[in-house]
Protein backbone atom coordinates (compact mmCIF):
# COMPACT_ATOMS: atom_id res chain seq x y z
CA UNK A 1 0.00 0.00 0.00
CA UNK A 2 3.15 2.43 -0.21
CA UNK A 3 1.48 3.77 -3.26
CA UNK A 4 -1.14 6.08 -0.77
CA UNK A 5 1.44 6.90 1.69
CA UNK A 6 3.19 10.33 1.62
CA UNK A 7 6.89 10.77 0.66
CA UNK A 8 6.51 12.09 4.30
CA UNK A 9 5.66 9.19 6.07
CA UNK A 10 7.94 7.09 3.96
CA UNK A 11 10.70 9.13 5.29
CA UNK A 12 11.00 7.10 8.63
CA UNK A 13 10.07 3.75 10.43
CA UNK A 14 8.06 2.97 13.16
CA UNK A 15 8.95 3.70 16.66
CA UNK A 16 12.01 0.72 17.71
CA UNK A 17 11.79 1.47 20.87
CA UNK A 18 7.74 0.86 21.24
CA UNK A 19 8.54 -1.99 18.87
CA UNK A 20 11.21 -3.33 21.08
CA UNK A 21 8.36 -3.19 23.96
CA UNK A 22 5.71 -5.29 21.84
CA UNK A 23 8.54 -8.20 21.24
CA UNK A 24 8.91 -8.38 25.34
CA UNK A 25 5.72 -8.85 26.10
CA UNK A 26 5.49 -11.87 23.36
CA UNK A 27 8.63 -12.92 25.08
CA UNK A 28 7.57 -12.65 28.15
CA UNK A 29 10.49 -10.55 29.13
CA UNK A 30 11.87 -7.61 31.54
CA UNK A 31 11.43 -4.20 29.74
CA UNK A 32 14.35 -2.18 29.87
CA UNK A 33 13.17 -0.74 26.49
CA UNK A 34 10.86 1.77 26.46
CA UNK A 35 10.84 4.30 29.57
CA UNK A 36 8.31 4.15 31.38
CA UNK A 37 7.83 3.59 35.72
CA UNK A 38 6.51 0.18 36.91
CA UNK A 39 5.46 1.49 40.16
CA UNK A 40 2.23 3.63 40.65
CA UNK A 41 2.02 7.97 40.66
CA UNK A 42 1.65 9.55 43.76
CA UNK A 43 -1.70 9.26 45.53
CA UNK A 44 -2.52 12.82 45.80
CA UNK A 45 -2.40 13.47 41.95
CA UNK A 46 -4.81 10.43 41.77
CA UNK A 47 -7.12 11.44 43.69
CA UNK A 48 -6.88 15.27 42.29
CA UNK A 49 -7.92 13.02 39.08
CA UNK A 50 -10.70 11.85 40.25
CA UNK A 51 -12.18 14.95 42.16
CA UNK A 52 -12.05 16.56 38.89
CA UNK A 53 -13.97 14.01 37.00
CA UNK A 54 -16.45 14.00 39.75
CA UNK A 55 -16.52 17.88 39.60
CA UNK A 56 -17.20 17.49 35.72
CA UNK A 57 -14.45 19.46 34.12
CA UNK A 58 -15.01 16.84 31.82
CA UNK A 59 -15.40 18.76 28.49
CA UNK A 60 -12.80 20.47 26.60
CA UNK A 61 -10.60 23.19 28.30
CA UNK A 62 -9.03 26.34 26.78
CA UNK A 63 -6.83 25.18 23.68
CA UNK A 64 -3.88 26.13 25.39
CA UNK A 65 -4.48 24.89 29.03
CA UNK A 66 -6.58 25.55 31.86
CA UNK A 67 -5.30 28.65 33.96
CA UNK A 68 -4.99 26.92 36.93
CA UNK A 69 -2.60 24.58 35.00
CA UNK A 70 -0.84 27.29 33.09
CA UNK A 71 -0.30 29.41 36.68
CA UNK A 72 1.26 26.44 38.55
CA UNK A 73 3.46 26.14 35.45
CA UNK A 74 4.73 29.62 36.12
CA UNK A 75 4.86 29.07 39.62
CA UNK A 76 7.34 26.35 39.49
CA UNK A 77 9.41 27.65 36.07
CA UNK A 78 10.50 30.85 38.30
CA UNK A 79 11.19 28.73 41.62
CA UNK A 80 13.21 25.60 39.83
CA UNK A 81 14.63 26.84 36.63
CA UNK A 82 14.38 31.12 37.67
CA UNK A 83 12.94 32.18 34.92
CA UNK A 84 9.61 34.07 35.35
CA UNK A 85 7.10 33.73 32.75
CA UNK A 86 3.29 35.52 31.92
CA UNK A 87 0.62 32.13 32.18
CA UNK A 88 -1.16 34.27 30.19
CA UNK A 89 0.35 34.53 27.18
CA UNK A 90 3.77 32.01 26.95
CA UNK A 91 2.17 28.92 28.09
CA UNK A 92 1.04 26.10 25.55
CA UNK A 93 -0.32 22.84 27.45
CA UNK A 94 -0.30 20.33 25.00
CA UNK A 95 -0.42 16.40 24.83
CA UNK A 96 2.69 15.37 26.54
CA UNK A 97 5.92 16.71 25.43
CA UNK A 98 5.86 14.79 22.04
CA UNK A 99 3.52 16.84 21.34
CA UNK A 100 4.88 20.03 22.72
CA UNK A 101 8.45 19.36 20.61
CA UNK A 102 6.39 18.87 16.98
CA UNK A 103 4.08 21.37 18.08
CA UNK A 104 6.95 23.96 18.49
CA UNK A 105 9.06 23.21 15.47
CA UNK A 106 5.80 22.96 13.16
CA UNK A 107 5.30 26.82 14.88
CA UNK A 108 8.83 27.88 13.76
CA UNK A 109 10.60 26.26 11.03
CA UNK A 110 9.97 26.65 6.95
CA UNK A 111 10.84 23.92 5.02
CA UNK A 112 14.27 23.50 4.25
CA UNK A 113 15.37 25.51 7.11
CA UNK A 114 18.05 23.59 9.27
CA UNK A 115 17.43 22.19 12.51
CA UNK A 116 20.64 21.44 14.75
CA UNK A 117 20.35 17.82 16.96
CA UNK A 118 23.08 16.39 19.32
CA UNK A 119 23.28 12.89 18.57
CA UNK A 120 22.75 10.29 19.81
CA UNK A 121 19.15 11.77 20.49
CA UNK A 122 16.04 10.76 22.06
CA UNK A 123 13.95 8.93 18.39
CA UNK A 124 11.03 11.28 18.48
CA UNK A 125 13.58 14.09 17.51
CA UNK A 126 14.75 12.53 13.75
CA UNK A 127 10.89 12.18 12.66
CA UNK A 128 10.10 15.23 14.32
CA UNK A 129 12.66 17.55 11.68
CA UNK A 130 11.15 15.27 8.79
CA UNK A 131 7.28 16.18 9.94
CA UNK A 132 8.47 19.72 9.54
CA UNK A 133 10.23 19.43 6.51
CA UNK A 134 13.21 20.46 7.81
CA UNK A 135 17.28 19.18 7.24
CA UNK A 136 18.42 18.09 10.40
CA UNK A 137 22.40 18.80 11.27
CA UNK A 138 23.59 15.94 13.60
CA UNK A 139 25.99 16.98 16.04
CA UNK A 140 27.83 14.26 17.87
CA UNK A 141 28.29 13.91 21.74
CA UNK A 142 31.15 11.96 22.00
CA UNK A 143 31.89 9.35 24.53
CA UNK A 144 32.64 8.32 27.31
CA UNK A 145 31.74 12.01 28.83
CA UNK A 146 29.83 13.09 25.90
CA UNK A 147 31.20 16.36 25.12
CA UNK A 148 30.59 18.02 21.52
CA UNK A 149 33.46 19.50 19.55
CA UNK A 150 33.51 23.05 20.09
CA UNK A 151 34.65 23.90 16.54
CA UNK A 152 31.98 21.94 14.85
CA UNK A 153 29.13 22.99 16.91
CA UNK A 154 30.03 26.53 15.49
CA UNK A 155 30.75 25.24 12.08
CA UNK A 156 26.97 23.59 11.79
CA UNK A 157 25.39 27.55 12.34
CA UNK A 158 24.59 29.17 9.46
CA UNK A 159 22.17 31.58 7.88
CA UNK A 160 19.55 28.43 7.21
CA UNK A 161 19.71 27.49 10.35
CA UNK A 162 16.63 27.77 12.35
CA UNK A 163 16.56 25.90 15.71
CA UNK A 164 18.59 23.95 17.86
CA UNK A 165 17.23 20.38 19.74
CA UNK A 166 18.74 20.33 23.37
CA UNK A 167 18.00 17.31 26.01
CA UNK A 168 19.36 17.61 29.51
CA UNK A 169 19.52 15.46 31.47
CA UNK A 170 19.86 13.58 27.90
CA UNK A 171 17.92 10.22 26.85
CA UNK A 172 20.07 8.47 25.93
CA UNK A 173 23.45 9.20 27.57
CA UNK A 174 22.35 10.31 30.73
CA UNK A 175 24.31 13.58 30.22
CA UNK A 176 23.19 16.74 31.81
CA UNK A 177 25.17 19.86 30.09
CA UNK A 178 27.43 22.20 31.93
CA UNK A 179 26.87 26.01 31.99
CA UNK A 180 29.37 26.43 30.25
CA UNK A 181 28.41 23.85 27.43
CA UNK A 182 25.05 25.63 27.51
CA UNK A 183 26.24 29.24 27.01
CA UNK A 184 28.68 28.41 24.26
CA UNK A 185 25.31 26.76 22.40
CA UNK A 186 23.67 30.41 23.87
CA UNK A 187 25.97 32.23 22.31
CA UNK A 188 25.61 30.95 18.88
CA UNK A 189 22.27 31.18 19.16
CA UNK A 190 22.36 34.85 20.10
CA UNK A 191 24.61 35.10 17.03
CA UNK A 192 22.95 33.66 14.51
CA UNK A 193 19.26 34.39 15.77
CA UNK A 194 18.55 30.23 16.18
CA UNK A 195 15.68 29.18 18.68
CA UNK A 196 16.71 26.38 21.36
CA UNK A 197 14.06 24.36 21.86
CA UNK A 198 15.01 22.74 24.96
CA UNK A 199 13.46 19.21 26.34
CA UNK A 200 14.06 19.23 29.82
CA UNK A 201 11.76 16.26 31.10
CA UNK A 202 14.19 15.07 33.20
CA UNK A 203 15.11 18.11 34.98
CA UNK A 204 14.37 16.21 38.51
CA UNK A 205 16.05 12.88 37.99
CA UNK A 206 20.12 13.74 38.76
CA UNK A 207 23.04 12.18 39.94
CA UNK A 208 26.71 12.50 41.85
CA UNK A 209 25.53 16.66 42.23
CA UNK A 210 24.74 17.20 38.57
CA UNK A 211 22.59 20.77 38.86
CA UNK A 212 19.90 21.03 36.04
CA UNK A 213 20.22 24.22 34.25
CA UNK A 214 17.79 25.69 31.93
CA UNK A 215 19.13 27.75 28.59
CA UNK A 216 16.39 29.59 28.98
CA UNK A 217 17.70 31.59 32.38
CA UNK A 218 20.97 32.63 30.49
CA UNK A 219 21.32 36.15 29.91
CA UNK A 220 19.33 37.26 26.61
CA UNK A 221 18.21 33.77 26.06
CA UNK A 222 14.56 34.20 27.26
CA UNK A 223 13.24 35.11 24.44
CA UNK A 224 15.02 32.94 22.03
CA UNK A 225 14.07 29.93 24.24
CA UNK A 226 10.70 27.44 23.45
CA UNK A 227 11.17 25.63 27.13
CA UNK A 228 9.88 21.85 26.84
CA UNK A 229 8.53 19.40 29.83
CA UNK A 230 5.61 17.62 31.18
CA UNK A 231 4.41 15.97 34.05
CA UNK A 232 5.47 12.30 32.63
CA UNK A 233 8.79 11.63 34.20
CA UNK A 234 8.80 13.80 37.38
CA UNK A 235 5.12 12.43 38.31
CA UNK A 236 5.12 8.66 36.83
CA UNK A 237 2.06 9.80 34.80
CA UNK A 238 3.76 8.93 31.01
CA UNK A 239 -0.39 7.44 30.33
CA UNK A 240 -1.68 10.99 31.26
CA UNK A 241 -0.32 12.87 28.19
CA UNK A 242 0.22 16.37 29.44
CA UNK A 243 2.99 18.80 28.53
CA UNK A 244 3.78 22.48 27.51
CA UNK A 245 6.15 24.67 26.13
CA UNK A 246 7.20 27.43 27.48
CA UNK A 247 7.85 30.84 25.14
CA UNK A 248 7.52 34.02 24.20
CA UNK A 249 4.16 35.45 23.47
CA UNK A 250 5.05 35.99 20.06
CA UNK A 251 6.22 32.41 19.54
CA UNK A 252 3.48 30.88 22.06
CA UNK A 253 0.84 32.83 19.60
CA UNK A 254 2.08 30.51 16.52
CA UNK A 255 2.88 27.16 18.91
CA UNK A 256 -0.93 27.58 20.03
CA UNK A 257 -1.93 28.01 17.06
CA UNK A 258 -0.23 24.73 15.55
CA UNK A 259 -1.32 22.99 18.82
CA UNK A 260 -4.92 23.65 18.28
CA UNK A 261 -5.38 22.56 14.87
CA UNK A 262 -3.28 19.48 15.68
CA UNK A 263 -4.99 17.82 19.19
CA UNK A 264 -7.48 21.05 20.47
CA UNK A 265 -6.39 20.37 23.76
CA UNK A 266 -4.74 17.92 26.35
CA UNK A 267 -7.30 15.85 28.91
CA UNK A 268 -9.07 18.44 31.00
CA UNK A 269 -9.12 16.40 34.14
CA UNK A 270 -6.00 15.40 34.13
CA UNK A 271 -4.69 19.22 33.45
CA UNK A 272 -6.47 20.02 36.83
CA UNK A 273 -4.13 16.80 38.35
CA UNK A 274 -1.54 17.89 37.31
CA UNK A 275 -1.71 21.69 38.76
CA UNK A 276 -1.65 19.52 42.17
CA UNK A 277 1.21 17.74 40.75
CA UNK A 278 3.14 20.37 40.10
CA UNK A 279 2.48 22.31 43.52
CA UNK A 280 3.41 19.04 45.29
CA UNK A 281 6.44 20.04 48.62
CA UNK A 282 9.25 20.35 47.61
CA UNK A 283 10.72 17.24 49.24
CA UNK A 284 9.00 15.12 46.98
CA UNK A 285 11.98 16.33 44.40
CA UNK A 286 14.33 14.91 46.57
CA UNK A 287 13.03 11.59 47.20
CA UNK A 288 12.51 11.39 43.61
CA UNK A 289 15.94 11.62 42.72
CA UNK A 290 17.44 9.39 45.44
CA UNK A 291 15.10 6.33 44.81
CA UNK A 292 16.55 6.71 41.01
CA UNK A 293 20.00 7.32 42.37
CA UNK A 294 19.42 3.94 44.16
CA UNK A 295 18.28 2.01 40.78
CA UNK A 296 20.70 3.67 38.52
CA UNK A 297 23.53 2.17 41.00
CA UNK A 298 21.99 -1.58 41.21
CA UNK A 299 21.86 -1.73 37.51
CA UNK A 300 24.78 -0.10 36.44
CA UNK A 301 26.33 -2.63 38.55
CA UNK A 302 24.34 -5.66 37.49
CA UNK A 303 25.25 -4.59 33.87
CA UNK A 304 29.10 -4.24 34.50
CA UNK A 305 29.15 -7.91 36.30
CA UNK A 306 27.28 -9.06 33.50
CA UNK A 307 30.49 -8.40 31.11
CA UNK A 308 28.77 -4.71 29.52
CA UNK A 309 30.86 -1.72 29.19
CA UNK A 310 28.70 1.48 30.52
CA UNK A 311 28.30 4.65 30.43
CA UNK A 312 28.04 6.28 34.04
CA UNK A 313 24.72 8.62 33.44
CA UNK A 314 24.60 11.80 35.67
CA UNK A 315 20.70 12.37 35.20
CA UNK A 316 17.44 10.46 33.20
CA UNK A 317 17.11 7.27 33.92
CA UNK A 318 18.50 5.20 30.95
CA UNK A 319 21.99 3.82 30.98
CA UNK A 320 23.78 3.56 27.08
CA UNK A 321 26.45 0.75 26.97
CA UNK A 322 28.74 -1.05 24.40
CA UNK A 323 28.36 -4.43 23.30
CA UNK A 324 31.16 -4.48 20.45
CA UNK A 325 33.17 -7.19 22.44
CA UNK A 326 30.25 -9.80 22.44
CA UNK A 327 30.62 -10.15 18.43
CA UNK A 328 27.26 -9.50 17.05
CA UNK A 329 26.55 -8.62 13.83
CA UNK A 330 24.96 -5.08 14.99
CA UNK A 331 23.56 -3.43 17.96
CA UNK A 332 19.28 -4.91 16.23
CA UNK A 333 21.07 -8.11 16.08
CA UNK A 334 22.28 -8.18 19.66
CA UNK A 335 18.90 -6.62 21.26
CA UNK A 336 16.40 -9.41 19.73
CA UNK A 337 18.86 -11.92 20.94
CA UNK A 338 18.86 -10.30 24.46
CA UNK A 339 14.72 -10.51 24.42
CA UNK A 340 13.84 -13.59 22.44
CA UNK A 341 16.49 -15.91 24.32
CA UNK A 342 17.05 -13.99 27.63
CA UNK A 343 13.76 -11.87 28.36
CA UNK A 344 15.20 -8.60 28.57
CA UNK A 345 13.76 -6.10 25.94
CA UNK A 346 16.35 -3.27 25.72
CA UNK A 347 16.71 -0.53 22.98
CA UNK A 348 19.45 -0.86 19.96
CA UNK A 349 21.90 2.19 19.52
CA UNK A 350 21.42 2.76 16.00
CA UNK A 351 17.47 4.05 16.98
CA UNK A 352 19.63 7.06 18.58
CA UNK A 353 21.37 8.15 15.81
CA UNK A 354 21.25 9.84 12.27
CA UNK A 355 23.17 7.12 10.79
CA UNK A 356 22.44 3.48 12.01
CA UNK A 357 26.39 2.26 11.91
CA UNK A 358 26.69 5.57 14.88
CA UNK A 359 24.96 3.22 17.19
CA UNK A 360 26.08 -0.27 15.84
CA UNK A 361 27.69 -1.40 19.43
CA UNK A 362 25.41 0.53 21.60
CA UNK A 363 22.00 -0.94 23.57
CA UNK A 364 20.34 1.07 25.93
CA UNK A 365 19.15 0.09 29.01
CA UNK A 366 16.15 1.94 31.28
CA UNK A 367 15.58 1.76 34.79
CA UNK A 368 12.32 3.60 35.72
CA UNK A 369 11.33 0.36 37.27
CA UNK A 370 10.73 -1.07 40.81
CA UNK A 371 14.16 -3.16 42.10
CA UNK A 372 12.35 -6.55 42.11
CA UNK A 373 11.88 -5.40 38.58
CA UNK A 374 15.48 -4.86 37.98
CA UNK A 375 16.36 -8.00 40.42
CA UNK A 376 14.29 -9.94 37.88
CA UNK A 377 16.52 -8.39 34.91
CA UNK A 378 19.65 -9.20 37.09
CA UNK A 379 18.67 -12.76 37.03
CA UNK A 380 18.32 -12.96 33.10
CA UNK A 381 21.36 -11.33 32.83
CA UNK A 382 23.24 -13.71 34.83
CA UNK A 383 22.23 -16.29 32.45
CA UNK A 384 23.44 -14.28 29.87
CA UNK A 385 26.65 -13.39 31.05
CA UNK A 386 26.99 -17.86 31.83
CA UNK A 387 26.21 -17.88 28.36
CA UNK A 388 28.83 -15.73 26.96
CA UNK A 389 31.79 -16.44 29.23
C1 LIG B 1 13.78 13.08 25.98
C2 LIG B 1 12.35 12.69 25.93
N1 LIG B 1 11.45 13.59 25.51
C3 LIG B 1 10.13 13.29 25.45
C4 LIG B 1 9.65 12.05 25.82
C5 LIG B 1 8.18 11.78 25.75
O1 LIG B 1 7.58 12.53 26.76
P1 LIG B 1 6.00 12.73 26.92
O2 LIG B 1 5.47 11.52 27.60
O3 LIG B 1 5.88 13.96 27.76
O4 LIG B 1 5.44 12.93 25.56
C6 LIG B 1 10.56 11.07 26.25
C7 LIG B 1 10.07 9.72 26.63
O5 LIG B 1 10.80 8.81 26.81
C8 LIG B 1 11.93 11.41 26.30
O6 LIG B 1 12.84 10.52 26.73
Amino acid sequence: MGEYSSNRALRFTESVIREMTRVCLKHQGVNLAQGFPDFPAPAEIKEAAMEAIRANLNQYAITWGTPNLRQAIAEKFAWYNGVSIDPETEVTVCCGSTEAMISSLMAIVNPGEEVIVFEPFYENYGPDTVLCDAKPQFITLHEPDWRFDDQELARAFNKKTKAIVLNTPNNPTGKVFSREELQFIADLCLKWGVVAVTDEIYEHILYDGAKHISIASLPGMRDQTITINSISKTYSLTGWRVGWAIASGPLTASIRKVHDFLTVGAPHPLQEAAATALRMDRSYYQTLASEYLERRNFLLQVLEEAGFRVYRPHGAYYIMTDVGHFGFSDDVAFAFHLVEKFGVATVPGSSFYGLSSSGATKIRFCFPKKIETLQRAAEKLENFKAKNS
